[in-house]
């Protein structure tokens, strides 16, 4: 194992489409989740993408928490890996709220995402999964999945005047201080 560099913003690895992984069981691959998961958790994100370690493949893994009151308390434990993932939203509903990614360090920007996913996808181990996601949990799946796509979430935002470093948000009152955002 071992804590990979995390690409910033302006790399040209995060910019363009990652490519399709021929055989999602190969070694490499679960050598490059175990890394992710260790890069994650050693600056406490929630998610990464593999383009944000400067390995340009359709992979992304995630913390999911078990229940939704967990995920309302920000307690998310368990690990999601998915390789070659596919995500369709369900209805047309869309939430706004404040976004994060580790390859904008202490940005924040107001983006509107589906409510409710459907993602699919490949585990290291081989097995299909197929699972429905809500709320954060949804909102961070499509952030993941947008890093496979060269997309960064500035470039999903309608008001960059919400684009604001997060040391700022106080002087933005209750309506603009949430609590912990997750950080993919
Ligand atoms: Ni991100």
């Amino acid at each position: 194992m071992a804590i990979l560099k995390i690409a910033r913003m302006g790399h040209p690895v995060l910019s363009r489409p990652a490519e399709p992984v021929a055989d999602p069981t190969a070694p490499e691959i679960a050598r490059l989740v175990d890394d992710m998961a260790e890069t994650m958790d050693d600056i406490g994100g929630r998610g990464i993408a593999a383009p944000q370690v400067h390995v340009a493949k359709r992979v992304f893994i995630f913390r999911v928490p078990s229940d939704a009151a967990e995920a309302e308390n920000g307690d998310w434990s368990g690990l999601e890996a998915l390789v070659n993932p596919t995500v369709e939203p369900l209805g047309d509903e869309r939430i706004e709220d404040w976004e994060s990614c580790l390859s904008l360090p202490g940005l924040r920007g107001w983006v509107q995402r589906y409510a409710r996913v459907r993602y699919r996808g490949t585990t290291p181990g081989g097995e299909a999964v197929e699972r429905i996601a809500e709320g954060r949990l949804a909102r961070t799946v499509q952030h993941e999945f947008d890093h496979l796509d060269g997309i960064l979430y500035p470039m999903r935002m309608d008001d960059l005047s919400k684009l604001i470093f997060a040391s700022e948000l106080p002087h933005h009152g209750a309506a603009w201080v949430g609590r912990d955002r997750a950080v993919a």
